[in-house]
């Protein structure tokens, strides 16, 4: 199996690369910000086999909810791309494990073509660049959500807080990492929600925005960077509030008002949408408060809105890699 700049696989190679889960935006930073979580993950295995076509073989396992279409799912989708647009003739066998819940804002869709992305890279030794791994991943979003955003997968790629500098399509990732004492509490109600979630929360979004908010963000975002720069969870949590893109999607999670409140009741530093929702994340010092008992007061708070919901306590973890080749 050769590709069109001469790289071939050895016949029976098989590799393995794990992608982490992601938090995207963390208020005001819509498509630029986002944390790795360290967990949960996407395990994706792949190998490839004589054919005179560029086809794939999928099979998923773990959490229900992605499709097992070849063309459908966003691993398959960006390893076909990936392999179509490198000119390689073959059948990819992809074995998907899937760790991260679908649709519900923790980058599930991001951390399979992220994986797949580097697997294939991998598998046909393409020595890829960063901007290159990130443009082929982001198919897998563009398939899933309707737009090619970088966030989630920048996160899952690289690991650690990562903003996306993007001008035009060159997508560069500056990453930091957490300090210590800060933990992210995730609690995710189960609620009804249109099945191309991200497309739809997206559309709940304003074409024009007022001066004063774009302001309000921009100061809110250099209080997130500024945070993660001299490792100071309070500064992180504080930034974490959002006049544009949050108050347009509030609606979609009932009982958002009040969880937020019982987080921050409770000793969270800020709280946010994670992503495009319905999950919430807090933000917490855990030198300061107990991580668990945020998650615990979101929990209940959600229940008192009269919505069940399900939750975890995790840091901000490593990016994606190959664990087996
Ligand atoms: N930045 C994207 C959005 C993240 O909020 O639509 C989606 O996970």
């Amino acid at each position: 199996m050769r590709n069109s700049r001469g790289r071939g696989t050895r016949p029976g190679r098989r590799v393995v690369a794990v992608a982490p889960a992601s938090s995207a935006n963390l208020g005001p930073g819509f498509d630029v910000f986002a944390v790795a979580l360290e967990r949960p993950m996407d395990r994706l295995t792949l190998s490839a086999e004589k054919s005179s076509k560029t086809e794939a073989l999928l099979k998923v396992r773990g959490v229900s909810g992605v499709s097992v279409r070849a063309e459908e799912n966003a691993a398959s989708y960006v390893a076909l791309s990936m392999a179509r647009d490198r000119g390689i003739r073959t059948l990819l066998r992809i074995e998907l494990k899937k760790g991260i819940p679908v649709g519900v804002g923790l980058g599930s869709s991001a951390a399979s073509s992220v994986a797949a992305a580097l697997a294939v890279g991998e598998l046909f030794e393409l020595e890829l660049s960063q901007t290159e791994l990130l443009r082929y991943a982001a198919l897998g979003e563009r398939l899933s959500s309707g737009t090619a955003h970088y966030d989630n997968v920048a996160a899952s790629l690289v690991g650690g807080f990562s903003v996306t500098i993007n001008d035009g399509d060159r997508p560069h990732v500056i990453s930091y990492s957490p300090p210590r004492a800060l933990k992210l509490c995730l609690a995710t109600p189960v609620v009804a929600l249109p099945k191309r979630k991200t497309e739809f929360a997206r559309s709940l979004l304003p074409s024009v925005t007022k001066l004063s908010a774009a302001v309000h963000n921009l100061s809110m975002a250099s209080a997130i960077v500024s945070g993660f720069a001299r490792g100071d969870v309070e500064l992180i949590g504080y930034g974490m509030r959002d006049e544009i893109v949050e108050p347009a999607r509030a609606g979609m999670i009932p009982g958002f008002h009040e969880v937020r409140r019982a987080a921050i009741q409770s000793g969270a530093s800020g709280v946010c949408i994670s992503g495009a929702g319905p999950t919430l994340l807090a933000v917490a010092d855990s030198l300061k408060t107990s991580p668990q008992t945020i998650l615990k007061a979101m929990l209940s708070a959600f229940g008192h809105a009269g919505v069940e919901a399900t939750g975890f306590v995790t840091k901000v973890g490593a990016g994606a890699r190959v664990v087996s080749s």
